[in-house]
This record gives C-alpha cells, structure tokens and sequence, in this order.
C-alpha cells in the first residue's frame, strides 16, 4: 500500500487499484513510480497467482495528469518530460511482461494513456457504465503513450480511427463490441466475474500460463514461420522451468483417466513441485 496506489491480496488474488480517486486516478510521476514498486514486489510473491488492476472511486484511470505528467514537466524542459515517460512506460512494460496472468478490471473512467495499463494486461473486463475515450484530440494533442497503437491493435482499423478522431467514448458494452475488452457486465456484477475468471486461472499450470501469454504477444510480429520456431523453443524453455507439469497433465489422461483435457484442467494438486 503506498499514497497512490491500494492492494490487497485475497486467495493469492493480488487486488491492485489506482488510488487518487478524488483524480480520478490519472497518472502522476508519484502513482507511476510507485505502481512499478508495488508490481514488482508483487510478481514472485508465493500467495500472488494473479494480479487485477482496478480503480479506487467512479475511475479505472483518467488518464495520463494534465497538470503533474504534462504541463508542469514541460516547463522543466525535455529532461523532465522524458524521465516522467519513461517512468510511464516502465510499468506497463513490466505489466506486458508479467510472470503471473493480469487482468485489467475497468470499474469507471477509462482515457488515452490509460490504454498502456489496459492493453498491458492479458485479460480486461468492464463495467457496462464504464466509458472509454480517446480524449486527446478534445484537448488538441494526439494519442501518445503508445494509445494510437493500442487502439490498432485491438480495434479493426475503421474502428480505431473513427474512436480516435472523434473524441466520443465507448460504452463498457461497446467497448467490448469492438474489442478493446473482453466482455462487459453490470458493474454490480464485476468483481464476481473476475474473482470467477481468477479461479480458473488459479487452477492452471502457472508456467503453461506464463509461456502461452508470452507467446501470443510474440507471436502477433511475426511471419507464420518464425513463429512455428519460436513456438517450438518457447516450449522447449518452458520445460526447463516445470519439468513435471505436461508429463503429469498428459498421466492424468492417458494413464489416470481422471479428466480430459478438451472440457477442463488436470490436476495441478497432484504434481510434484
Ligand atoms: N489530469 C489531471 N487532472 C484530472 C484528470 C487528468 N487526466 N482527470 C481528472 N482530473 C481532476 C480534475 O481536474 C478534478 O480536479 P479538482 O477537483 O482539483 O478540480 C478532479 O480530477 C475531478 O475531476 P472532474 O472533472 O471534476 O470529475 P468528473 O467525474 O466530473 O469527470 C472525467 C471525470 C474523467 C470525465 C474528467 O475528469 C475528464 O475529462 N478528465 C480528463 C480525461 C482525459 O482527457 N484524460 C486523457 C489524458 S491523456
């Protein structure tokens, strides 16, 4: 727990949440900073399987702060502006590349560089009354901090264009319509949804988990057959890490016969550590 930032970890379920509700959760340098030391302190803690970042107040996050991250670093100079961007990105990049799952739970309010933190995380899903925006061009800049390309990425083209030209917000509903999520429900209903998809994640193979999140962000760059190679290494690594996970999830079926793996997961109770 640090000014900015709130957790609390329930059932190995890390309960992240950016904490200036009364900011709507926008980002300063301090709440980038200290997100970074509350994540990293996080990530190989044993009673943490998997992260949720969330929003303290009506917020998930407004954004990057217009006064602390962007007018008051320009008058500093370009030094000030690049330390407090790098600051930024530090942590989503760390969240990209996480060694547990990651789920983005988008309570309220969702702008521009709140979509480093959204797209960082593996999995999203919003409250319908959440609203999403592009709200750069409202204020005459464009979507940096790496918005325009999370927009592309998760949007069909038309989509993403038309969301970042016209500064209209999405709807948690619409939101997952076009992609920037993956589902959306009352958000009365939103923690029970996510705390379900937890437990199914709690359940699997922790290295199978890390290794398949890795490989589907790797694999998006690539030609069909370098990814065919990386895949096959990839794997290879994999093994050296959970040298007994596959051998005992392949017992468990052909040998046990105690589950099938095309309706759920083996076991992971019964493998030694
Ligand atoms: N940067 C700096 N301050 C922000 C902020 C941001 N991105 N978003 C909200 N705040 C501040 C407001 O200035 C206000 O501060 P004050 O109480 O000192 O006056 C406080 O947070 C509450 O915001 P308010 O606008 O009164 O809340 P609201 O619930 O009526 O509206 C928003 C919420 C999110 C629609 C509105 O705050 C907003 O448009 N924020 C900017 C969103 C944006 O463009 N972000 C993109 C940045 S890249």
């Amino acid at each position: 727990m640090t000014d900015t930032v709130a957790v609390d970890v329930i059932d190995r379920i890390a309960w992240v949440r950016f904490n200036r509700p009364d900011k709507r959760n926008c980002m300063n340098p301090t709440l980038n900073r200290q997100m970074l030391e509350v994540i990293e302190e996080l990530e190989f803690r044993p009673d943490v399987g998997v992260l949720v970042l969330s929003g303290e107040g009506s917020a998930w996050s407004a954004g990057m702060d217009l006064k602390e991250y962007f007018r008051e670093n320009e008058g500093k100079g370009l030094g000030a502006t690049r330390a407090a961007q790098r600051q930024a990105y530090a942590w989503w990049e760390r969240l990209r590349w996480y060694q547990k799952p990651t789920i983005a739970m988008v309570n309220g309010w969702c702008f521009g560089g709140g979509y480093g933190p959204l797209f960082a995380c593996d999995l999203a899903f919003a409250a319908e009354e959440a609203q999403f925006g592009l709200s750069e061009i409202n204020w005459g800049i464009l979507p940096g901090g790496g918005a325009s390309k999370v927009a592309t990425e998760l949007m069909p083209f038309r989509k993403a264009m038309y969301h970042a030209m016209m500064g209209e917000n999405l709807s948690g509903k619409e939101a997952a319509e076009a992609g920037l999520v993956n589902e959306a429900v009352p958000l009365a209903q939103l923690r029970d949804r996510v705390t379900a998809v937890c437990e199914v994640l709690l359940a699997k193979n922790p290295w199978a988990l890390k290794a398949t999140k890795d490989a589907l962000r790797r694999v998006r760059e690539m030609t069909y057959d370098n990814a065919e190679d990386y895949l096959i290494r990839a794997q290879e690594a994999a093994n050296s890490f959970d040298g007994e996970g596959r051998k005992e999830g392949t017992r468990q079926f052909l040998d046990e016969k105690s589950y099938k793996p095309g309706l759920g997961a083996y076991d992971i109770s019964k493998q030694k550590a």
